[in-house]
């Protein structure tokens, strides 16, 4: 039986990672002979450029490369393409080497001095093999990887390296933390985590308590928040501790803090102060612990300078504030996203998703999600319930994700007339200029914005 796999129409492409020069030309050299599609990469960084912009059947990636390095190359593909398998090449042979490749999710991998025979062996061996490895490769590798970190919180952009560096500093200590961010963004998640990592500094057995100030009734509100005493008022039948006390040496999360009515702000702002609280209908006041958090999507200053707000209490929950950056402007950790929520909705349902399409992590990653991580996690929630395993594909996201693809033919209609010349300007652009990130900033786009239109372009 022959060895030769790619089928005649469309040959398998194969993504070359090394950053020996030598290495890297025979290899793309020799699958070239092969009949493969063959792109190189240099560097971890440019293969995950490259496996951006198309997808990739097969990736062979040195282990050792200066910058990011094979596992993390890995850690990348895995999320952004989950169709492409990875085959580690590593200099050392021992099982270790090879366990801990696999373990990381590798397909397979190769021993260095390479033989061409192997690594074609190989990529033929895992084309065939392909709908199998699809079934529950990745899908199993996300969720070991949540359940080793727990409610672990995906981000691997600056800005969320920097959210969580701060987290993980302040966690400790017992300051008040104010959390910024819009709707979705994910202050719910870094509360609890600081709570978390504060329990694990200082094992106590208080609670999180969240307390959404946007919920409750004005009349319960701070009955609810400092407790009250048998009889305070009808329906009062016995006393109730309120969350202060019923946390514990634990968290208070006061969500939606911006809501809370100023005669409550007032209360709140003594309980911070005097580490007290005064139950409604007591005389005497109740010495409380509880770390207190809170969260908006407001702008507190804004609010405080149009009387809404006190401005003491504002300076009081602000000793330390986090924000957490909006989705659309920090689409690298996208991929991640994608995989770990899938995963979990995957998991729930029993359906063994592994992963987006090319065309649906296209679509995702051009989409500017005004609702942050919580539109994306409920587009993945429908995908799954939508689609079939094991890929999301396009037209399992919400419509609005995907433009329609197409158009009227001869119509006099100026978004057409736009939408055409606009096509024909880029396609022209990208004659030139190749790269396309040169080419995104020639035309004065963001790399994603030309990744969008040059898929819109291609649609029938
Ligand atoms: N960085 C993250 N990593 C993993 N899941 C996240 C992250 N940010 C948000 N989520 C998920 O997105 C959804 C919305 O997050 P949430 O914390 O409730 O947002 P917010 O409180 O800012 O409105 C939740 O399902 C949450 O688990
Ligand atoms: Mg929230």
């Amino acid at each position: 039986m022959s060895l030769r796999t790619p089928p005649p129409a469309q040959p398998a492409s194969i993504l070359v990672i090394d950053d020996e020069p030598v290495i890297r030309d025979t290899l793309a050299e020799f699958l070239r002979g092969e009949g493969y599609a063959v792109a190189a990469a240099e560097s971890g960084e440019r293969a995950v450029e490259l496996a951006s912009a198309r997808r990739f059947d097969v990736a062979l990636c040195d282990v050792n490369l200066p910058g990011m390095d094979g596992l993390d190359v890995l850690d990348r593909l895995a999320a952004l393409c989950p169709e492409t398998f990875v085959i580690l090449i590593t200099a050392y042979a021992t099982v270790e080497t090879a366990v801990e490749a696999f373990q990381k999710g590798a397909h397979d991998y190769l021993v260095k001095p390479i033989l061409l025979h192997d690594v074609h062996a190989k990529i033929a061996r895992l084309l065939r093999q392909r709908d199998l490895y699809r079934e529950n490769q990745w899908l199993r590798r996300e969720l070991n990887r949540g359940a080793e970190a727990g409610e672990l919180v995906v981000g691997r952009t600056p800005a969320m390296k920097r959210v969580m560096d701060l987290a993980r500093r302040v966690a400790p200590t017992p300051s008040t933390v104010l959390i910024l961010g819009e709707s979705g963004t994910g202050k719910d998640v870094v509360a609890r985590v600081i709570h978390r990592l504060a329990q694990a500094a200082k094992p106590t057995d208080g609670r999180f308590v969240p307390v959404n100030c946007a919920a409750i009734p004005h009349e319960l509100m701070e009955s609810q928040l400092f407790g009250h005493r048998k009889g305070a008022f009808t329906g009062a039948d016995r006393d109730s501790p309120g969350v202060f006390v019923h946390a514990g040496a634990g968290t208070v999360f006061l969500d939606e803090v911006g809501e809370l009515p100023l005669t409550t702000q007032a209360k709140l702002l003594r309980t911070i102060e005097q580490k007290e609280v005064l139950p409604v209908g007591a005389s005497e006041p109740v010495k409380v612990q509880a770390r207190i958090l809170a969260a908006t999507n407001k702008n507190l200053e804004k609010e405080a300078a149009a009387g809404r707000f006190r401005q003491d209490l504002f300076f009081r929950l602000n000793v330390v504030s986090l924000t957490l950056p909006p989705l659309r402007d920090r689409r690298d950790d996208l991929p991640e996203l994608a995989a770990f929520l899938l995963a979990r909705h995957a998991e729930a349902a029993g359906k063994p998703f592994t992963g987006l399409s090319h065309e649906a992590m296209q679509a995702a990653l051009a989409y500017p999600w005004p609702g942050n991580v919580r539109e994306l996690d409920n587009a993945l929630q429908r995908a799954v319930i939508l689609g079939e395993p094991p890929l999301v594909l396009p037209e399992d996201l919400p419509p609005n994700l995907t433009p329609p693809a197409g158009e009227p033919a001869g119509t006099d209609d100026l978004r057409v007339a736009v939408a055409r010349f606009e096509r024909q300007y880029i396609a022209r652009v990208l004659e030139h200029t190749p790269d396309k990130r040169e080419a995104a900033r020639r035309l004065g786009i963001s790399l994603s914005s030309l990744y969008r239109k040059i898929e819109e372009g291609e649609a029938p």
